[in-house]
């Protein structure tokens, strides 16, 4: 089967008619027919599948007591997100055992493909929430308490507490090996269509709420105004300048308003700061220096601040040896380091773990216009075939 073949079996789930972006977030429909899809697709290859409590699904070929390669990567989306960005990684996964069969590849070692939950955190809010529950990086019953945007908790998504650790799911994985979309033009200048992961930049996300006093739009006097919408977008500005000032990067990408009304002044703005760098102190000074802004501003304007960490990833290092057998087995493949948070960082504090990377054009991602060729996919399969080939042989 060709990359295009089975990747236009799931071009349709979630799609958005109105921007060309897709809806995925975990457990809502369109992500849940994903995974039913993954099932069936593993049925198919009799891969054996297994299910952690925490909705991740894990799907084995041959397996055994021995600890084995796991590739894979997730299903959901940002909102009207790109449709390679997680995706691309399990149909890729899934084609690159069929690769091995027709090679006549035996697996000395268990190969398994899995699905992570919620890794954009774009529901609930935490990133990579599947692996981190998974590996323990978040309790059960935190996780369970968490509220997407309508006030559903993960819990009653779910329909269940989420297990939280499972040592023995977590002990059968021997290496983590995750194929992504590059989300950045490293490849695209380098001229090859397939590269290895350094490291991920430590990132995080905080809330800002910025509360003031609800009036009339027509009938304040401006010198009696307490807009907690002015702070915020002297907020916005700062974030930006922090960032450029530190080579770090500064996002506020999402808002709500109450009570968004055209002729009130707003009762309290609530911004999300994405903030990244390549050093943690660099990402910890840049939070600090946005708060510290906006609260100098929140003084003149007669408003309030306050400022909530909601999900924070430390630096990941990729373990040196892995990145450089693969690099090597791959044609000495450019290594590369990421801004992106990934569920292989989580996974890299548990076991061997290492990215590969496939060529965007243009570099976009977490938009609809996020790309890679059929070609450099095709060439993704095989360079992920050839990896899993020399770690379970
Ligand atoms: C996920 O893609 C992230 O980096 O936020
Ligand atoms: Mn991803
Ligand atoms: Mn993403």
């Amino acid at each position: 089967m060709t990359f295009r073949e089975l990747w236009d079996q799931i071009a349709p789930i979630g799609l958005s008619a109105a921007t060309g972006g897709y809806l995925r977030y975990a457990w809502t429909e369109p992500e849940l027919a994903l995974r039913d899809w993954f099932r069936s697709q593993c049925r198919e290859r009799e891969l054996t599948m297994e299910e952690d409590g925490n909705g991740n699904l894990f799907a084995w070929w041959n397996p055994s007591d021995e600890p084995g390669v796991l590739t894979g990567s997730h299903f959901d989306s940002v909102p009207h997100g790109g449709a390679y960005d997680g995706p691309l990684g399990i149909v890729s996964a899934l084609l690159a055992v069929d690769a091995l069969r027709d090679r006549g590849f035996r697996p000395a070692r268990p190969i398994g493909i899995a699905a992570f939950a919620e890794e954009e955190g774009s529901r609930f809010g935490l990133a990579c929430l599947g692996s981190r529950l998974l590996c323990g990086a978040v309790e059960a019953e935190t996780a369970a308490a968490l509220r997407d945007r309508d006030g559903v908790t993960l819990g009653s998504a779910m329909g269940v507490v989420p297990a939280g650790a499972r040592k023995e799911v977590l002990t059968r994985i021997g290496s983590y090996v995750e194929l992504h979309v590059e989300q950045g033009r490293g490849l695209a200048e380098s001229g090859r269509p397939v590269g290895v992961a350094s490291a991920i930049w430590p990132h995080g996300r905080w809330r800002l709420d910025f509360t003031g006093e609800a009036n009339h739009a027509g009938t304040t006097l401006m010198a009696d105004r307490h807009d907690p919408m002015l702070t915020f977008a002297y907020t916005v500005l700062a974030a930006n300048k922090e960032a450029r000032l530190r080579g770090a990067h500064a996002t506020i990408g999402r808002i709500a308003v109450e009570p968004n009304a055209t002729n009130a002044i707003p009762a309290r703005v609530s911004a999300w700061l994405d903030a990244r760098a390549a050093a943690a102190s660099v990402v910890e000074d840049l939070v600090a220096a946005v708060h510290g802004r906006a609260v100098e501003r929140s003084h003149r304007d007669g408003t309030q601040v306050s400022l909530t960490p909601e999900s924070v990833s430390a630096e990941t290092t990729f373990d040196g040896e892995l990145r450089d057998r693969i690099a090597r087995l791959l044609d000495d493949a450019p290594i590369l380091p990421t801004g992106a948070g990934h569920d292989a960082g989580v996974l890299s504090a548990h076991v061997p773990t290492a990215m590969l990377f496939v060529r965007n054009p243009t570099g976009v991602s977490h938009s609809p216009a996020e790309y890679a060729s059929d070609a450099d996919c095709e060439a993704g399969v095989t360079a992920l075939a050839d990896v899993l080939a020399e770690l379970a042989s």
